[in-house]
């Protein structure tokens, strides 16, 4: 969104921020789930994901449920009170609202446009769980798009569809993926529209983006806490409006967890078992893996001369320990979709090396004159 695109500004903001921020957005009143304790084992659970009104841990009877605060607190300074009080950010969103003036006459931007960042969000989870999938402190990458009020609905639409194909341009299988649109009584306080991009995971489907119509609400919200307009100056129109806004909201964290799942492979090779991370190569942690045939003085100069050579342009590792059988399997174990083997023909005869495809496991011989051209044009498929 952001180095692809010039009409989004990324930014880093803190933490932290002055707590009226979070008056304003009405995150200190509303943002809230449902809590009801087991009236025998005293179990605490978040009632609106049970599928039953019995306690999953006893089946004893539940409380009627009462609402808690998401949002972790603290204290500026040493003395605690209720006059320093400071949140950590349950969403990154807040800061692209109250930084949306300063971008505006920083960054010769033009409504519509968007400002984006990632980082840590933190939420106060009463259940945690499904391995990384909810967590109470997890990463967000979240983009409020500023536009003219009456043209949202149709930017909703935009992005609701441009993120679905981020996620199968990554390798996702569209099959596992489903826009499903939030019931009115689902959407969050600031919201007119709400759809989340779901993913089915072994334990059911789960949201991995929401993509919302969150209006002018919180500019709005801002301006009449902190007494700033932040209204906008269409200037070739002459006319001044405050623009609604339509956010994607994602877990960076829950969206790994997706790719992985989706690219976890196991399949039968010469009676032997064979894991692959079938990552697409954009998120593979390591693209090229160099490994000499053997660990041996007569190869080890010249594996290191190769690795030289591509890592300043792949993200790379470089492995001599163990059979070549089982340095491969490591590899394909991690998902690193190339190999590049050096063997004694290299340094005896041809200078050239081995290729081979994590997926296909066939390998190609190409010269180390060609190879990081022959590398790339294998990544890019
Ligand atoms: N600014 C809007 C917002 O934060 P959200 O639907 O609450 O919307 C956006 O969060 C995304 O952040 C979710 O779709 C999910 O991927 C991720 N997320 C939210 N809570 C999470 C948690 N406890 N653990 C991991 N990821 C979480």
């Amino acid at each position: 969104m952001v180095r692809d695109r010039e009409d989004v500004v990324g930014i880093d903001a803190s933490i932290l921020m002055h707590p009226d921020v979070w008056v304003a957005s009405g995150h200190v009143d509303s943002f809230t789930d449902p809590l009801a304790e087991c009236k025998e084992c005293h179990r605490r659970h978040r009632s609106d994901l049970l599928e039953t009104d019995a306690c999953p841990d006893c089946g004893g009877e539940l409380s009627d449920p009462r609402h808690f605060n998401l949002m972790f607190r603290t204290h500026i300074g040493p003395v605690e009170g209720d006059d320093n009080i400071v949140y950590l950010r349950p969403e990154t969103a807040q800061a692209m609202f109250v930084d949306f003036d300063n971008v505006v006459n920083s960054s010769r931007v033009r409504i519509p446009f968007g400002i984006a960042q990632q980082g840590k969000s933190f939420r106060n989870e009463i259940t945690p769980g499904n391995f990384t999938f909810r967590t109470r402190e997890f990463e967000q990458m979240e983009m409020e798009y500023f536009c003219e009020p009456g043209t949202d609905e149709e930017w909703h639409r935009y992005w609701i569809d441009f993120s679905s194909d981020w996620f199968t341009g990554l390798g996702l299988r569209r099959s596992k993926l489903r826009v499903r649109e939030h019931q009115a009584d689902e959407l969050p306080h600031y919201s007119k529209g709400s759809a989340d991009i779901e993913f089915l995971f072994p334990w059911g489907w789960g949201e991995l983006e929401t993509i919302s119509n969150r209006t002018d609400y919180d500019l709005k919200a801002h301006i009449e806490k902190s007494g700033k307009d932040l209204s906008y100056y269409d200037q070739p129109n002459n006319k001044r409006y405050v623009p609604y806004v339509v956010e994607p909201a994602m877990g960076a964290d829950r969206s790994a967890l997706a790719f992985l799942v989706d690219a976890y492979d196991e399949e039968e090779v010469n009676d032997d078992k064979r894991v692959v991370l079938r990552f697409h190569p954009s998120i593979a942690p390591y693209q090229v893996a160099i490994l000499p045939l053997s660990r041996n003085p007569k190869l080890t100069p010249k594996a290191r001369e190769v690795h030289d050579l591509v890592r300043s342009r792949f993200s790379t590792q470089y492995d001599e320990t163990q059979s070549i059988g089982r340095r491969y399997r490591r590899q394909d174990e991690i998902g690193t979709p190339l190999c590049v083997t050096v063997d004694f023909e290299t340094v005896e005869s041809d200078d050239a090396v081995t290729i081979r495809h994590r997926d296909t496991m066939d390998q190609v011989r190409v010269p180390i004159s060609g190879l990081r051209q022959a590398l790339q044009d294998q990544l890019d498929g």
